[in-house]
């Protein structure tokens, strides 16, 4: 039983960022990483808006569809973010986060994410507070706290977000419901560790994962 009850409590999934990954060979990449044992692919879009750097769009997404059956969590920083969940949806993705700093009418676009048949999230930066997302997690599959400032791979993970994860994971369990607290930045074998022993579910890592082994980086954040 006890034996049970902890593998249970040290389940997490693993979100490799492709943000990290040698975009000339992505495909490859993808197929790799899903060998490798990953859950999910985390897949970054920005702007240079809402981050000051551009990366995926809906194409990209839409042809990666095509070759890999793993969950698409695609992860919104982008200014507008109304104006394109649909081609994200179209593109295939799986589940779409949107930054809570990045929308005034929050409920919408979760229902509007809802419609099309995806799964919704909603994210935080480092210095943005639960209060502004609060009155959301219910309505949500994901809550999304980033661990370093959005827009770059290869950052240093920031310890002041652990608080927060903590919140997070008790407001969830007040629901009830099955609500994912993914935490997305500067995660590694070290940092996995405390984020999960505060509530953390679902871990993203690209710097970490791309410049290993993938295996065995997959193993060691599990
Ligand atoms: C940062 C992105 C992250 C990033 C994580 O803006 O949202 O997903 O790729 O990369 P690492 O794990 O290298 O910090
Ligand atoms: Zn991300």
């Amino acid at each position: 039983m006890l034996i049970v009850l902890l593998f249970m409590i040290s389940m997490v999934l693993v979100a490799p960022s492709i943000l990290s990954a040698d975009f000339s060979r992505l495909g490859e990449e993808i197929k790799e990483i899903e060998k490798a044992g990953a859950d999910w692919v985390h897949i970054d879009v920005m702007d240079g808006h809402f981050v000051p750097n551009i990366t995926i769009g809906p194409i990209v997404v839409s042809k990666i569809r095509k070759i890999s059956n793993l969950f698409f969590d695609v992860h919104l920083m982008i200014e507008n973010p109304e104006k394109y969940i649909e081609s994200f949806s179209k593109a295939g993705a799986d589940l779409i986060t949107i930054h809570a700093e990045a929308c005034e009418d929050k409920k919408t676009l979760i229902d509007k994410i809802k419609k099309l048949d995806c799964k919704a999230g909603i994210s935080i930066n480092p210095e943005t507070s639960v209060d502004e997302i609060k009155d959301f997690i219910k309505d949500v599959d994901l809550i999304l706290v980033m661990s370093v400032h959005p827009g770059f791979g290869g950052q240093s993970f920031i310890s002041d977000v652990v608080p927060k994860i903590k919140e997070i994971r008790k407001i969830i369990d007040k629901t009830g419901k099955d609500i994912y607290l993914e935490v997305d930045g500067g995660i590694n074998e070290k940092t996995a560790k405390i984020v999960k022993e505060n509530g953390a579910d679902v871990l993203v890592a690209g710097n970490y994962i791309f410049s290993n082994e993938y295996k065995s980086a997959i193993k060691s954040l599990k």
